[in-house]
C-alpha cells in the first residue's frame, strides 16, 4: 500500500459579490409585489427577510456568484447565464478547470502525468458527457474520468476515492475537482435559503508517496472515510424525469424543483451526526479531537460549527483552530471546507495534523484525516 498526499490545492472563487442588504432588498421588493397580488387571490402572505437574521443564524455576510446578472432583479430572481453551444467549453468545465489549473501548479505536475479526474459537486450540469471528461480533455489529461456526487460532501467523498486508488496503486495521480455553482439552482424566492449559497470552486492532486519521501508544507493523508443516513431535509428534485411527470411539457415547472431545506433540522441533526462521525473517525487513531491542529469544516453556518466543536473539544475553538470563510463566501457547498483547507495551511508545522470534515445533504459527512510533512 502506498502513502499518500494532497500535492496540489487550487480554488477559483468569482468575482461578482452580493451582501446580505442587496440580496435582501431585491428579495422584499419581490415580496411586496407577491404580496400585493396575493391579498386580490387571498393566498397566504409572505413574510420578509433581513440581513440582521441572516448574520445571526448563519454567520454569513455576503458571497460570490459566478454572474450575479439577473439574481438581483425581483423580475427575475435567478443569474443570467447564456447558453453555449456543444462545441464551446461548458460553464461548469471552466470553472473546474479554473482551480484544477492552480491545483496541478501547486502540485507543480505536469498534466499528462495525472491518469484520472474525478469531477465530484453536489450539481452537475449534465448526465452526460461527463464533466470530468470535459475538464479531462481541455486539461491535456490521459486516462479516465468521471462524474459523482455525494452532496455537499462531494469533495471529501472524491478524496476518500482517490486516495484509496492511489493507496492501492489502481492510479498514479489523480485530479479531484468540485466546481459547485450552486447559484444556479437556488430559489432566491425561498426564504429559507436564498441567503445561504454562493459559488466557489476548489481541485485537489492526489499522489503517491515514496517510501520515507517527505514533502515539507504538503499534506500526508493520514485516513479518509464517509458516512451517509437518507433524510429528505436537504433535497433537490431537478432531474432527468421531471418533464415526464408533466401534463404540459413544453416548459419544464421549476417550483419543487430547486434546492428545499428545512434548515433547523439540518442543523440539529447534522450537528449531533458531525460531532459522533468526528470521534469516531479519529478514534480509528487512537486520537481525540484535542489532537486536531486544524479542522476545516463543511462551511455551512458558524453557530453549527461553533457547536460542533465545542461538543468535540469542550471548549470554544477560536478561527484559528477551526478557520472560517464562509461570512464572506456563503456556503460554497462541497468546495467550502477545500477552500479554507487551501487558505489556512502555510502556517502549520511538520507533524501538525488537521481535520476536513463536511457534511451536508444525504444525510452525508466525508472526513479526511491529514499530517503535515
Ligand atoms: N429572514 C428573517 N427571518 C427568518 C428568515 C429570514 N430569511 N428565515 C427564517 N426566519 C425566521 C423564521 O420564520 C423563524 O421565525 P419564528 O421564530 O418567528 O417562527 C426564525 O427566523 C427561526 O427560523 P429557523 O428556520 O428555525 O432558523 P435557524 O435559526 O435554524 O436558521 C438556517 C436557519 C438555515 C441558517 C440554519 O437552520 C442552518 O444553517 N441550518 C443548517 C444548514 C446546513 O448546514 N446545511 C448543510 C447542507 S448545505
Amino acid at each position: 500500500m502506498n502513502r499518500v498526499t494532497i500535492s496540489g490545492i487550487g480554488i477559483k472563487i468569482p468575482d461578482a459579490s452580493i451582501t446580505n442588504d442587496e440580496l435582501v432588498d431585491s428579495f422584499n421588493t419581490w415580496v411586496d409585489w407577491e404580496n400585493a397580488r396575493r391579498s386580490r387571490t387571498g393566498e397566504p402572505m409572505l413574510q420578509k427577510s433581513s440581513s440582521e437574521f441572516i448574520v445571526h443564524a448563519s454567520g454569513i455576510e455576503e458571497r460570490r456568484v459566478i454572474s450575479s446578472d439577473g439574481i438581483l432583479d425581483p423580475e427575475r430572481m435567478a443569474p443570467r447565464i447564456p447558453r453555449r453551444s456543444d462545441e464551446d467549453l461548458s460553464v461548469m468545465a471552466e470553472f473546474g478547470v479554473a482551480s484544477a489549473r492552480q491545483a496541478i501548479e501547486h502540485a507543480g505536475v505536469d498534466p499528462a502525468s495525472i491518469d484520472l479526474v474525478i469531477c465530484s459537486a453536489s450539481h452537475q450540469q449534465r448526465p452526460y458527457p461527463a464533466i470530468g471528461i470535459e475538464i479531462q480533455k481541455e486539461l491535456g489529461i490521459p486516462g479516465a474520468a468521471f462524474d459523482m456526487s455525494l452532496g455537499c460532501s462531494s469533495a471529501a467523498a472524491g478524496l476518500h476515492l482517490a486516495t484509496n486508488l492511489v493507496r492501492t496503486g489502481a492510479q498514479k495521480r489523480v485530479l479531484v475537482t468540485t466546481p459547485e455553482i450552486i447559484s444556479g439552482h437556488l430559489s432566491y424566492r425561498d426564504r429559507q435559503t436564498h441567503f445561504i449559497f454562493g459559488d466557489a470552486s476548489a481541485s485537489l492532486i492526489v499522489e503517491p508517496l515514496g517510501e520515507g519521501e517527505m514533502r515539507p508544507g504538503r499534506f500526508e493523508v493520514v485516513d479518509t472515510g464517509i458516512w451517509t443516513q437518507f433524510s429528505n431535509n436537504i433535497r433537490s428534485n431537478f432531474g432527468f424525469l421531471n418533464r415526464a411527470m408533466q401534463e404540459d411539457t413544453s416548459i419544464v415547472d421549476m417550483t419543487d424543483n430547486l434546492i428545499k431545506q428545512v434548515g433547523n433540522r439540518v442543523f440539529k441533526e447534522v450537528t449531533v451526526a458531525g460531532h459522533h462521525f468526528i470521534v469516531e473517525f479519529l478514534a480509528r487513531h487512537d486520537l481525540t479531537p484535542h489532537a486536531i491542529r486544524r479542522f476545516w469544516l463543511h462551511q455551512a453556518n458558524a453557530r453549527m460549527n461553533a457547536m460542533i466543536l465545542r461538543l468535540a473539544l469542550g471548549e470554544d475553538a477560536d478561527h484559528d483552530r477551526a478557520p472560517m470563510v464562509l461570512q464572506r463566501l456563503g456556503n460554497t457547498a462541497a468546495a467550502g471546507a477545500i477552500v479554507a483547507l487551501k487558505e489556512n495551511h502555510e502556517d502549520l508545522k511538520p507533524g501538525d495534523v488537521g481535520l476536513i470534515c463536511a457534511f451536508g445533504a444525504g444525510y452525508s459527512i466525508g472526513g479526511a484525516l491529514l499530517r503535515m510533512m
